[in-house]
């Protein structure tokens, strides 16, 4: 039997992408598709989904979320924005209502893997910087994979960064964010998708991993594999490698 989804967002570009592919795809049945405008509630009790894939802001992204829970369906976020506090709690709920979901800040499989390989360099190379590049419709910053680059590295980081503690700066900001002590950057120009570069720093070498989103198509099989996924799961993960 299909899986019956409903899309949150649906008329922003990812709930677009996500609903063209979705239900051109044979084990899914987009049964609702829902904007700023609709009762997120009462379209996941009318359509009877089974799954509701978020799409939408930083900003609601937490209460769509609490609302996907607290109806019963399980949660498949795609929106960037919720910080490790507001995960937390989510997950928490979640355990509570015996309900399965997934968090995923970035569905691209290339990302992930390129995570994959920053934690197994910060082991040896705990002098990082972190620079994530959008265009300039992207509403959050540091985007949601740059964190989560950040807290991987960080768990994975013995020593911390070899950066003088006396060092200032001129201008405020002028070192970036920072997340345990790893800078992070944040560009926004007209051109970009969306980029990640990870840079580590040792003697005498460096070492840059990047990713480059050049069409959001690359989201799609992490989107059919989350909404497949998600249905068999009985606690909300954290990010698409944990179901890879
Ligand atoms: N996880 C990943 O791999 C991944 C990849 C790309 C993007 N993202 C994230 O996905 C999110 C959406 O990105 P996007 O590029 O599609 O943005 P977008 O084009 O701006 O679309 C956002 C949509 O959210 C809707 N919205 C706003 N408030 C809402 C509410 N209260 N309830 C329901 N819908 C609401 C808007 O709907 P209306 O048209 O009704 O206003 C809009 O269509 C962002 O957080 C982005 O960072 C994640």
């Amino acid at each position: 039997m299909a899986i019956r989804i409903l899309v949150n967002g649906a008329s922003g570009k990812m709930g677009q992408l996500s609903v063209q592919t979705l239900s051109a795809h044979s084990d899914f049945d987009v049964v609702g598709k829902t904007g700023h405008q609709d009762d997120l509630a009462k379209a996941i009790k009318e359509s009877r989904a089974d799954v509701v894939l978020d799409f939408t802001t930083a900003d609601v992204v937490l209460k769509n979320a609490e609302i996907i829970l607290n109806a019963g369906v399980h949660p498949v976020i795609g929106t960037t924005g919720l910080i490790k506090e507001q995960i937390e709690a989510l997950q928490a709920k979640a355990a509570k209502l015996k309900l399965g979901g997934l968090i995923v800040p970035n569905f691209s499989l290339g990302a992930v893997l390129v995570m994959k390989y920053a934690q197994a360099m910060a082991a040896y190379f705990p002098d990082v910087e972190i620079i994530e590049m959008h265009h300039p419709g992207k509403l959050d910053s540091p985007s949601g994979t740059a964190i989560y680059a950040a807290q991987k590295i960080a768990a994975q980081r013995k020593t911390k960064s070899s950066v003088s503690p006396n060092a200032r700066e001129i201008i405020p900001g002028a070192r970036g964010a920072s997340y345990e002590n790893i800078p992070l950057h944040a560009i926004r120009l007209p051109g970009l998708v969306a980029h990640l570069k990870i840079l580590f720093g040792g003697k005498g070498e460096t070492v840059t991993l990047q990713h480059d989103t050049i069409d959001r198509q690359c989201f799609m099989p992490g989107v059919i594999l989350a909404c497949q996924k998600v249905i068999h799961l009985n606690t909300l993960l954290y990010g698409l490698e944990t179901i890879l």
